[in-house]
């Protein structure tokens, strides 16, 4: 039997609580399948005292999580602190001074400071492995490493962020207010410390961001990424969505032009018929077009601790086996950075959600701003005013605020350049009540 894999574990968290619980549960069966054990020789965390019922063995513990990433007692350290500077960062240089092997799930540091945490890695000739950090349980990043390999990749998406997919679902087919889905998701371990990251769009874009890199071999600034979260998602807009045969979603895209890379994350409609309308709750998915292998779309739990834990488990194992690669798949010196591609040029149809007050001529002004930038309408619908009971007058009365009722309008191909004219112009003209809701749709 081989010498045992050491590891120091930082962050005894929801991720970090599940790989000790895989390691434990799994002893036996890697030491056989590896040819020598893996053991954890030191712990860190914030809170020492927390209970936390899962045994760590005979591991020591440390207050400082760079201490623990210095100490040679452990060959490989397991960054799961999170944040995308601080202690993970100060931790993860350190063992790489240190020639450790390094395993992080963390995509906010990655996405931040990925390439020059790799350039330090291949440097040092030891492994910088992140599966966990993008699309948790689904190995999306062995799968661009081993088998897309030799593929040209031009466009990569998906659904990346599992609270965003676990609270629209339940918007969808619960009728659940957006707040109380989010308790709910914080309450199971999904979302991340900061749910803004969530809900905001940027969890999503951390990881498209390291798609991006993998994927194409380019480098990405964060801010080449345009990021739309799904806050501005009404309950009308779900409903709307569901009566026109279409399911809302919160898409990340990524295309290889030859004008440059687009990247966005934002809510999309996506055809009720649609793989992507059937990937629910906090189940991710991420498609890649290959140029050999086809068009390939891969479904897992996207968060949650035991999903995560395999995927920050299977790097371990890489490295036991004594794989070292470089993290981007190819080296840093390779990577060319990426030309950002301005959004205002895509080409598609798209779902815009008024609330116009009801007055004569209000539509003839907005179909006018629309066709002045030769938007052209596929379909028009004037949603009822809430209901008026007997005895209450269906006019407002003197005085009262005007009523509004939501309008939904898709569109034919068009550029997003020639919709937010348009919507600019119809918002100026005065006949909507709050700013137009737009959701590109998405033909996937
Ligand atoms: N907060 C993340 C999500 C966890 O909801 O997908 C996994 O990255």
């Amino acid at each position: 039997m081989s010498e045992p894999l050491t590891l120091g574990v930082a962050g005894l968290g929801t991720v970090g609580m599940g790989l000790i619980q895989l390691l434990n549960a799994h002893a036996a069966r890697l030491e056989k399948m590896l040819g020598r054990p893996i053991v954890v020789t030191g712990v860190s965390a914030r809170n020492r005292d927390k209970a936390r019922g899962e045994g760590f063995g005979s591991a020591r513990w440390f207050d400082d999580p760079v201490a623990l990433a210095k100490d040679p007692s452990n060959a490989v350290f397991v960054e799961l602190i999170g944040g995308e500077d601080g202690p993970a960062k100060a931790a993860i240089e350190a063992a790489l001074e240190a020639k450790k092997h390094v395993v992080t799930a963390n995509k906010a540091l990655l996405a931040k400071h990925g390439i020059a945490l790799a350039k330090k890695a291949e440097a040092q000739g030891v492994s910088l492995n992140f599966e966990a950090a993008v699309a948790g349980g689904i190995p999306i990043i062995k799968m661009l490493r081993e088998a897309l390999a030799a593929n040209g990749v031009k466009r990569v998406y998906g659904i990346l962020n599992g609270t965003c997919n676990f609270i629209l679902t339940k918007m969808t087919d619960e009728n659940r207010g957006f707040s109380e889905a989010l308790k709910e998701a914080q309450e199971l371990g999904y979302a991340e410390a900061d749910p803004s990251f969530d809900i905001g769009g940027f969890d999503a874009a951390h990881k498209l961001s390291l798609l991006v890199s993998l994927a194409f071999g380019t480098t990405i600034a964060f801010d080449q990424i345009h990021v739309e979260g799904i806050e501005t998602i009404a309950t009308a807009d779900i409903e709307a969505a569901t009566e026109l045969g279409y399911c809302i979603k919160l898409l990340g895209v990524a295309v290889d032009t030859e004008q440059g890379v687009e990247a966005r994350v934002s809510p999309v409609l996506v055809a009720e018929e649609s793989a992507l309308a059937e990937v629910s709750g906090v189940t991710n998915c991420v498609g890649i077009d290959g140029d050999f292998a086809g068009n390939l779309l891969l479904v897992g739990p996207g968060a949650g601790a035991k999903p995560t834990a395999s995927a920050v488990a299977s790097d371990i194992v890489d490295i036991a086996r004594g794989l070292v690669m470089p993290p981007f798949i190819r080296s840093t010196s390779v990577l060319e950075p990426a030309r950002g591609l301005d959004l205002k040029s895509r080409l598609g149809n798209y779902y815009v959600r008024l609330s116009v007050y009801d007055r004569p001529g209000a539509m003839a002004a907005i179909t006018k701003r629309m066709g002045d930038e030769n938007v052209s309408l596929e379909s028009i619908v004037q949603k009822r005013p809430g209901p008026v009971h007997p005895g209450q007058a269906a006019e407002p009365r003197p005085g009262a605020a005007e009523a509004a009722v939501n309008v939904i309008l898709i569109t034919h191909d068009t550029t997003e350049d020639a919709m937010r004219k348009a919507l600019r112009a119809i918002e100026k003209d005065g006949h909507v009540k709050e700013r137009p809701q737009m959701i590109r749709i998405e033909d996937l």
